[in-house]
């Protein structure tokens, strides 16, 4: 949900700007643009659209610092004018924002009592005028910046290029910023650790409410009172992942792909590793899984796999729907959070109510390094590398691995269950074959003149029913619904139509009938089935192969959704990496 970066240091700026962005576009891509420092003064170029080759009209050669910004629109349509970073009036600083500003009307018309006209309909510009009043008053470039924000009501993480002190000024709340040292004692500031993959050898992650000014050298204050703060600077082992698309068409593509090798770094944690966490565990009252989205799933399957396997008393919840199990929640519970960003608001928010309830907080992320890991006491990483489509694919998969690796550790069977997912691995290599997309890429064409789709499953296949929906929806834009295969009757049947495509999810299980049967009561009234599962059936109208995994099903069912919904998209014309209206990182509420 936007990404922003700064640097000061030697080379060429704007391309380690430019190359910055590109590392985090994933975080927004409406418009993206920089403003950077010559001794003639600040040099803003903006551009709309993904920032793709990354190419600038006029970039200035001998620029000595500089801050940069990938959009993903809040406030105000996406227009080059919009896009940041704003420039003051004087053209003396520039100031880029990743957040809303909840009070920006009150704050908007207070300025413009005092004179300033507003050229743009953000929130951002509002931080621009605020920090030019400000600095009329106190003179002192920092010092204004830390005024104006705390004028700001919301989530606001916003960065600032002073011409007059040659500083990068910047403050962190709600969504991340991490300081890379660079060995050359040049300092890049960004919104993750990707852009610094390569280049810093240690990092200070800067907390919410803190400030940092970037000059010759590196200071960091508390936004409240405005008193300097210890610079905690950490080892940064994040070895550059070339963050290319390795020869495929989409990073969707290549990621869906790459889970036969993720899904196995997922489970390379030993039983010692996971055992802190297994003792905390044990002893909870009540453990509850939370995480928005894909990651909800995730945090439902794990908590399916903890109650079935492990026989732990595990409830799942959304993020977003957290409020009314906090009366039940005290320092005798656990909360394991479930992300692949670890920046996510709506999980950051029910991580920080929990804990203010004293309940234990786990965590399980993608990305090194990230608030939700930082803050939590039992921090566990999927390890699946930087995933850039924005839809997620082999975080979710290595997040069920890991659940699933962790639920037979509890029970001593940890060796049994890396043997398991590397078995899943080796039937995923010869999953992923030419016949196999060819097979989903014919039958993209053949659902593309449909509108509305159904699936259904029970028990792990209806978590998958779910994400399998929510994957299709997000790359092709169509309207599929996920259902329990017993909810059917209970309403939903009432949408079946003559020709309506309806899939079933069919384990080799104890389910396996009563899917069955609600395709059966569906092709009864004109509907169409998909059967997605290992052998044909007399049931099905179309059989879609996929993998038996047994107790993994939850890993080898969903694969066949990731590629439908990417051949779908594809044969929408859509972007599968970059789908409309949604960002990776969603740090805003
Ligand atoms: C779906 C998707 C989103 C995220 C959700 C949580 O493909 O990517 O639904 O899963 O926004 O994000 P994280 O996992 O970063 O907390």
């Amino acid at each position: 949900m936007c990404g922003i970066i700064g640097f000061k240091g030697t080379g060429l700026v704007t391309a380690e700007l430019v190359e910055g962005l590109q590392r985090m576009e994933y975080r927004g891509y409406d418009s993206w643009g920089v403003a950077v420092m010559t001794k003639k003064g600040i040099f803003v170029e903006k551009k709309v659209g993904a920032i793709g080759d990354g190419k600038l009209e006029q970039p200035p050669v001998d620029a000595l610092l500089g801050i940069a910004h990938t959009r993903w629109a809040t406030h105000g349509g996406v227009t080059k004018t919009n896009a940041h970073p704003h420039l003051s009036k004087d053209k003396r600083f520039a100031v880029a924002q990743n957040g809303i500003v909840e009070n920006y009307l009150e704050l908007k018309s207070s300025l413009q009592k005092q004179g300033y006209q507003f050229k743009t309909s953000t929130d951002t510009e509002v931080i621009v005028h605020l920090i030019d009043a400000k600095l009329k008053q106190v003179k002192i470039f920092a010092e204004a910046v830390r005024l104006a924000f705390l004028e700001l009501i919301g989530r606001n993480t916003i960065i600032t290029l002073d011409q007059q002190t040659e500083q990068i000024v910047a403050i962190r709340n709600g969504s991340p910023l991490v300081i890379g040292h660079l060995p050359d004692g040049g300092v890049l500031l960004a919104s993750d650790t990707l852009p610094l993959a390569g280049k810093a050898r240690t990092v200070t992650y800067l907390d919410d409410q803190q400030l940092v000014v970037i000059n010759d050298k590196v200071s960091v204050f508390a936004v409240k009172t405005g008193k300097p703060l210890k610079l905690h600077q950490q080892k940064f082992d994040f070895i550059e992942q070339k963050i290319d698309k390795a020869g495929f068409d989409h990073f969707m593509l290549k990621e869906i792909v790459e889970q036969q090798y993720t899904i196995k770094e997922a489970v390379s944690y030993s039983d010692q590793e996971l055992l802190p966490l297994i003792k905390a565990l044990k002893k909870a009252r009540t453990i509850y899984t939370v995480g928005a989205g894909t990651a909800a799933f995730a945090a439902g399957q794990i908590a399916r796999v903890l109650r079935v396997v492990a026989k732990l008393p595990v409830q799942e919840l959304k993020a977003y729907e957290i409020d009314s199990y906090l009366p039940l929640m005290s320092a005798k519970d656990l909360l394991l959070a479930v992300s692949q960003s670890g920046e996510t608001a709506d999980t950051l928010d029910a991580v920080g109510k929990a804990q203010k309830r004293g309940v234990t907080i786990a965590s399980i992320v993608n990305m090194i390094g990230s608030t939700l890991s930082r803050g939590s006491q039992y921090a566990y990483l999927s390890r699946s590398g930087p995933e850039i489509c924005v839809a997620s694919t082999k975080a979710y998969t290595a997040q069920l691995a890991w659940g699933y690796l962790l639920a037979m550790t509890i029970i001593g069977k940890h060796k049994q269950a890396q043997a398991e997912i590397g078995k899943v691995a080796k039937k995923l290599k010869g999953y992923f074959t030419d016949q196999t997309f060819r097979q989903l890429q014919k039958l993209a064409i053949d659902l593309a003149k449909h509108e509305h789709f159904f699936v259904i499953g029970k028990a792990q296949h209806f978590y998958t029913a779910l994400e399998g929906a929510l994957k299709i929806k997000e790359i092709t834009y169509k309207h599929f619904e996920g259902f329990s295969a017993g909810e059917l009757k209970h309403g939903v049947i009432a949408l079946i139509d003559q020709g309506t495509p309806v899939f079933g999810i069919v384990g080799n299980d104890q389910y396996q009938a009563d899917v069955l049967s609600a395709l059966a009561e569906v092709r009864a009234r004109g509907a169409r089935t998909f059967g997605i599962t290992a052998r044909p059936n007399e049931f099905f109208d179309v059989h879609i192969p996929a993998i038996d995994g047994g107790n993994l099903d939850s890993i080898t069912k969903i694969i066949p959704f990731q590629l439908l919904s990417y051949f779908l998209g594809i044969q929408q014309k859509n972007n599968p990496d970059k789908p409309r209206n949604l960002a990776k990182s969603v740090t805003v509420k």
